[in-house]
């Protein structure tokens, strides 16, 4: 917006296509144009030109001053300007401000979380379920039709190993009761077993082939397996609010790859190796199996599959898949066949890394046990729960308000790191309401909610009819620049598919709001003017504080 005028302002003296830049340090104004490339055109240093159009330039309103740095042309926005402008645009536009309709409507289906039946969801999914999640929440904000995906993992050998050991060592009840705990005891025992008695392993290949020929008994028993870990998982996806518009896993996928598989034999590109089928890439050593000799299908013949039924039926323009970053050669390997057959869409992997424990190891144990994703969250709320009673034990809603600062300091602590990267997983340091957390932040908006509802007994509501000219603290300064930066930060997350870009920028922001806070007393404000002021520029920093949360995946309650 601010950019588009100060473009404007220099065409009538700079020819050619016009770039600004964000100057390094704010001291250097809020945008820059370098004068380089002008230098060999009109024959003069770029430190000449620099001066001669800082002079030159008429200022639209919206600078309030323009400097000369060396070659550097530099901007300086008036902030009383952009305080009105930012103040109106959120008191309008509220819980919208910050979206967008850069993606006109386009079909991106997001493919996330995707655990696996009779195998605990781990801390792999997890993370791939907040980052996905993120994802879908930046891109709808952002205009685009978005359709999340979750490709179950139901189908495959694991699940003939689940009904050997279920038929021989299983239980109804416990089927019932805890199916997610009692399929992985079993799996844990079946491959205990297996390495005194490696036979189990065939015993395990002909239940899953019973399957893959409709068996009745092996259908009703991976019907069963199915349903109550899928329940699980929806109480567990309901309670930290994440939502799909399809489950269809790999089991849906199998029904289709002899169709993939014959499309991929007629374009001429598969052969027969040692009895299987196999796909040879260019520039890949390793080939892609579509078909074990025993006929069954594999892992990236149900993918294969996958892409061909969401092309037709989803229609997407991209399609992104979150998952771990060890599958990076698998996903390359099925974009470059999908690219053979004809398929020219984005494909997209976002590649997330690993959850550590703090001391640096691989976090899937704890004292050699797996790790179930729903009791790390019970831990957390919990914990919540207990610094909410120590902090502030008559709050109402107490139980609701833990939940979501649980979720919240999970949430946060892992978008605010790259999601390449491995992350340490810390839950003394992400639930703190201190430092760079998502508590922390949770408790700067509901510190702003109180002085918008405390207002109320004076009488007072933040309107955007205010003299932002009085604004002129520094803090308060930096806060309307902050406020006005919101949407490139989205931007920024969506373009890269990094949503801590979002979240570093939330913590800025929650650091500039506090250093404001104790610097700019609001309500004990003597000139009515500049209280007033203060009051909008808090809602606005609230709702900003709110709305960028949210696209995290995290509640910001008024109070807690
Ligand atoms: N269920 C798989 C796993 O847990 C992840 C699925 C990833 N998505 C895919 N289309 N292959 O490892």
């Amino acid at each position: 917006m601010y950019e588009d005028k100060i473009i404007a302002a220099l065409k009538v003296h700079v020819p050619g296509e016009i770039k600004l830049e964000i100057p390094p340090d704010p001291k250097l104004g809020d945008f820059a144009f370098a004068c380089f490339s002008l230098a060999k055109e009109v024959k003069k240093s770029p430190v000449q030109i620099a001066s001669e159009l800082a002079q030159k330039i008429k200022k639209p309103v919206s600078v309030e001053k323009i400097v000369a740095t060396g070659p550097y042309v530099n901007f300086f926005l008036s902030s009383s300007e952009v305080g009105a402008q930012v103040i109106a645009d959120v008191l309008a536009q509220k819980k919208k401000f910050g979206s967008s309709n850069v993606g006109n409507g386009k079909k991106v289906a997001i493919e996330f979380s995707s655990p696996n039946i009779g195998k605990p969801m781990h801390f792999g999914h997890l993370r791939g379920t907040i980052i996905g999640n993120a994802l879908s929440l930046i891109y709808e904000f952002t205009g685009h039709n978005v359709i999340r995906l979750n490709y179950l993992g139901d189908w495959g050998t694991q699940f003939g190993a689940l009904m050997y050991a279920y038929t021989n060592w299983g239980s109804e009840k416990l089927l019932k009761k805890e199916p997610v705990k009692h399929l992985y005891e079993l799996y844990v025992k079946f491959n205990d077993q297996k390495k005194k008695n490696p036979a189990l392993q065939d015993f395990a290949r002909e239940w899953f082939s019973k399957l893959e020929n409709n068996d009745k008994h092996a259908l009703k028993l991976w019907k069963e397996f199915k349903e109550s870990t899928l329940k699980e998982f929806l109480r567990l996806y309901k309670l930290i609010g994440v939502t799909f518009d399809s489950f269809n896993g790999e089991a849906h996928a199998a029904k289709s790859t002899d169709a993939a598989i014959e499309l991929v034999q007629k374009k001429k590109l598969a052969e027969i190796d040692q009895g299987a089928l196999i796909v040879r890439l260019p520039n890949y050593e390793m080939p892609l199996m579509l078909r074990k000799s025993d006929e069954s299908t594999t892992y990236a013949s149900r993918d294969m599959a996958t892409i061909i039924d969401r092309v037709e039926k989803i229609k997407f323009e991209t399609l992104i898949y979150v998952v771990g970053h060890e599958q990076a050669l698998h996903f390359q390997q099925l974009f470059a066949l999908a690219h053979l057959l004809g398929y020219h869409q984005n494909f997209i992997h976002v590649a997330n890394g690993l959850y550590l424990s703090p001391d640096g190891g691989k976090m899937s144990t704890r004292e050699g046990k797996a790790i179930f994703m729903e009791d790390v969250i019970n831990e957390l709320i919990e914990l919540a729960q207990k610094i909410i009673n120590e902090k502030n034990p008559d709050l109402r809603n107490k139980k609701k308000i833990a939940q979501q600062v649980g979720i919240g300091a999970l949430f946060f602590g892992d978008l605010m790191n790259d999601c390449s990267k491995d992350v340490v997983f810390d839950i003394q340091r992400i639930l703190s309401f201190e430092g760079d957390t998502g508590p922390y932040l949770m408790y700067t908006h509901a510190r702003a909610a109180s002085i918008i509802d405390n207002a109320k007994s004076q009488k007072l509501k933040p309107t955007k009819k205010v003299k932002t000219e009085l604004l002129a603290h520094p803090s308060e300064i930096r806060l309307i620049k902050l406020i006005s930066a919101f949407s490139s930060a989205i931007n920024g997350a969506l373009l890269q598919y990094k949503p801590h870009i979002l979240a570093q920028y939330l913590i800025e922001f929650g650091r500039a709001f506090n250093e404001f806070y104790h610097a700019c007393p609001c309500l004990s404000e003597e000139n009515k003017e500049l209280k007033l002021a203060r009051l909008a520029l808090i809602e606005a920093s609230r709702q900003v504080l709110e709305n960028g949360l949210r696209l995290l995946g995290i509640s910001a309650p008024r109070e807690m």
